[in-house]
C-alpha cells in the first residue's frame, strides 16, 4: 500500500467520516474542503442515491444479482445489505482495483454465502464480465444491475470511457440496468456552478487524487452506450426519485454531480461466455 499519495477510496472514505485514511488523503481532501466545505455532503449524498437505486433495482425492478464497480471501503449500508433487504437471495459482487478496498471488502463485506469482493480493473472489460470469481456468481445470462456509482469521473478521457461503456452495455445481458452517478459541470450558462466544478476539477485532478472530472451532460449520457434512461433521466442526484420533500437548500457542490439509470431491453443481445 503506498501511503504517500492520495487514493481515491480513502479521501472519498475521510469525506464519509472514515478512518481508513492517512495525512496524503486528509490534506487532498483539506484542498477541496476550500473551495467546497460541503463536500462531505455531496458523499452522504451520493451514498443516498446509491440506496435509493439499489432499494428500487432490487425491490420494484425485480433485479437480483448486482455488479457494484468501485465499490469502495466498506461504509454504513452497503449495497449487499441494501439489495438483501428487499431480496435475501440477492447476489452481490464488489468490484475495486485498490488493494485496500479489497482486503477490507473481503473481510467486511463478504458476510454470507451471496456476497463477494473481487479485485479486478473497470477499464478491463472483457476480462472482467469473463472474470471466474464473477461468473462464479452472477449468471450472465440473467438481468443484472450493473452499478458505477461515482467511478466515471475517475477516469480520463484519454482511456475513451464512452467506448470502455459501449462494450459493457453489448456485453450486458438483456433486461439488465446500468446506473451511473458522476460529477458534472452545467456550463456557462450557469456562471457559479461551472466555476465550482471547474475549480473543484482543477483541484482533484492538479493536487493529491489526479482525477475528477467534471463533465457536461452530453458526455455523461454517452456512458449509457446508447441504452435510454428510465424516469427521471440524468439529473442532480436528490431530484432522482427523492425519498420525501427537501429540508433545505441545496449546497452549491451538491448540484455539481448527476446521476441516472438506463435499462437495457429485455430481447436485446448479451453476453455468451
Ligand atoms: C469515489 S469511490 C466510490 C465508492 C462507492 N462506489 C460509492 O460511490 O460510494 C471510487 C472507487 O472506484 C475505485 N476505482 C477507481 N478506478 C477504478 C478502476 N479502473 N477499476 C475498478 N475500481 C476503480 C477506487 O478505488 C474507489 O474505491
Amino acid at each position: 500500500m503506498d501511503t504517500t499519495r492520495a487514493s481515491i477510496a480513502r479521501v472519498y472514505d475521510y469525506s464519509l467520516g472514515g478512518k481508513d485514511n492517512y495525512d496524503v488523503d486528509r490534506a487532498a481532501y483539506a484542498s477541496i474542503l476550500e473551495v467546497a466545505p460541503r463536500q462531505g455532503d455531496v458523499s452522504i449524498m451520493n451514498r443516498r442515491w446509491l440506496h435509493r437505486v439499489i432499494r428500487h433495482l432490487a425491490g420494484t425492478a425485480g433485479i437480483d444479482q448486482f455488479l457494484d464497480i468501485g465499490a469502495g471501503l466498506p461504509t454504513v449500508a452497503n449495497t449487499h445489505e441494501v439489495a438483501q433487504q428487499q431480496n435475501p437471495d440477492a447476489q452481490v459482487v464488489y468490484v475495486d482495483n485498490d488493494p485496500v478496498c479489497n482486503a477490507h471488502g473481503r473481510v467486511l463485506l463478504e458476510q454470507n454465502e451471496n456476497t463477494h469482493f473481487v479485485p479486478a480493473d473497470l477499464l478491463e472489460v472483457d476480462t472482467l464480465l469473463r472474470n471466474a470469481d464473477i461468473i462464479r456468481y452472477l449468471d450472465m445470462d440473467r438481468p443484472i444491475g450493473l452499478i458505477l456509482c461515482g467511478l466515471l469521473h475517475h477516469v480520463d478521457d484519454e482511456l475513451d470511457p464512452a467506448a470502455i461503456m459501449r462494450k459493457y452495455v453489448e456485453l450486458l445481458p438483456p433486461g439488465s440496468y446500468l446506473a451511473i452517478s458522476h460529477f458534472y459541470d452545467p456550463g456557462p450558462e450557469h456562471a457559479e456552478l461551472h466555476a465550482l466544478a471547474r475549480e473543484l476539477e482543477r483541484r482533484f485532478t492538479e493536487e493529491g487524487l489526479g482525477s475528477g472530472w467534471y463533465r457536461r451532460t452530453e458526455q455523461i449520457l454517452e456512458y449509457f452506450g446508447g441504452l435510454e434512461l428510465i424516469e427521471p433521466g440524468l439529473v442532480e442526484l436528490d431530484d432522482w426519485w427523492p425519498a420525501g420533500p427537501p429540508l433545505r437548500e441545496r449546497f452549491p457542490e451538491e448540484r455539481v454531480m448527476v446521476g441516472g439509470i438506463a435499462y437495457k431491453p429485455a430481447t436485446s443481445g448479451g453476453i455468451r461466455n
